[in-house]
């Protein structure tokens, strides 16, 4: 449904006068950060994917590339088998209709001047969907399935709550009727019971509409409840790609045992990761495998040259060196709705 072909993307810092002069004579500016660095991913239809990794992996940069926010530097993504930056005009509009994006940040990404009614409107409007009558029963609509009173309508979004305004969020993804929905961190800046009550939501929408809803998230622990495939970023690279069924019972890559073991100990959960060292800088990655200066598993080779992501076990990726047997696989798990806190809406 959606897939990124080997995608890289690099903020450069801004040029100057002289920079962009040497860039007219094409000669590429260097530096800069490497927040991608070559990810091949596919989204399949109505699944639930987890991207997982420590801050600054380039999550949030690879969700943007799925979803036109950016534009990739080398490599590609395809949506229905197009690429993205071949689309005809009225191929992107209905590209914009099927995949959206909630962002990381919902109160940086509400426009603070419309009030709830009119954010869930306005893609309704650009979209030349029913008439005013229409539009405003469906911003009831809306606001009902995501849990919000209608006499939130009027509501500008610094009157919401963090919880009500990501449910906000929610609604104008959802306006559309997407069959992609990418949610960044839905949940990270809210306390464990409203977290719960956002995913649970989530996963509802995802049910109930035959989504593919693409999670993204720093943690493991949640991930591992509800998501059918977990991909797991480190250092602008992915690490593994592994089936919800296999999470925790193979010999995984080093940096995902690492993170499985502090998503299985609560009090390290608490503190995110057990893992010693800091990430690798962007703008300098280390030649090898962006994890050896951290790995208690590293040899010679993977300081010297990046493990290549291959497939071992059927729908079972994994990048890295020292990989042994792995062991069979359990039965079949499938999502399960958050216990966390309190449920109600
Ligand atoms: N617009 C930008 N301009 C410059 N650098 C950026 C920009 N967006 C991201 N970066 C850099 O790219 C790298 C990857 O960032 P990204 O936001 O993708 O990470 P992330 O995995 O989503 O992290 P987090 O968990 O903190 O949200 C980081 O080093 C970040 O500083
Ligand atoms: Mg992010």
């Amino acid at each position: 449904m959606l897939e990124a072909r080997n995608v890289f993307k690099t903020f450069r810092p801004s040029l100057g006068i002289a920079g962009e002069i040497r860039k007219l004579f094409g000669r590429a500016p260097q530096g800069g950060t490497q927040a991608v660095r070559g990810v091949s991913l596919q989204v399949f239809p109505r699944e639930i994917l987890g991207i997982v990794g420590e801050s600054g992996s380039g999550k949030s940069t690879l969700g943007r590339l799925f979803s036109s926010l950016l534009l990739p530097e080398r490599g590609e993504v395809l949506f229905e088998g197009k690429n993205l930056q071949e689309l005809t005009k009225a191929e992107k509009l209905l590209f914009r209709r099927k995949v959206q994006f909630m962002f990381q940040d919902p109160a940086s990404s509400l426009n603070p001047r419309l009030t709830a009614g009119r954010t869930l409107a306005e893609g309704l409007v650009i979209h030349k969907i029913g008439n005013r009558a229409s539009r405003q029963k469906r911003v009831l609509e809306l606001l009902g399935e995501v849990g919000l009173d209608p006499s939130f309508a009027r509501r500008y979004p610094h009157q919401f709550s963090g919880g009500q305004r990501q449910r906000l969020s929610l609604a104008r993804a959802l306006s559309l009727n997407p069959e992609i929905l990418i949610a960044d961190e839905p949940a990270s800046a809210l306390d464990v019971s409203v977290q719960a009550q956002i995913v649970n939501l989530l996963l509802e929408e995802q049910k109930v509409r035959g989504l593919a809803l693409v999670i993204i998230s720093h943690d493991l622990a949640l991930v591992s409840l509800i998501a059918t495939r977990v991909a797991i970023m480190y250092g602008g690279l992915l690490m593994e790609l592994i089936p919800q069924d296999l999470l925790g019972h193979i010999n995984h890559h080093p940096y995902v045992k690492a993170l499985w073991a502090s998503a299985e100990s609560s009090l390290a959960k608490e503190q995110n990761l057990i893992l010693e060292g800091e990430p690798p800088d962007p703008e300098n990655p280390p030649p090898g495998c962006p994890f050896a200066p951290r790995c208690p598993e590293a040899q010679l080779i993977c300081q010297e040259s990046s493990p290549p992501f291959k497939e071992d076990i059927p729908g079972h990726s994994v990048a890295c060196f020292s990989r042994g047997e792995s062991a069979p696989a359990p039965p079949e798990a499938s999502p399960q709705p958050l216990t966390l806190g309190n449920q109600s809406r």
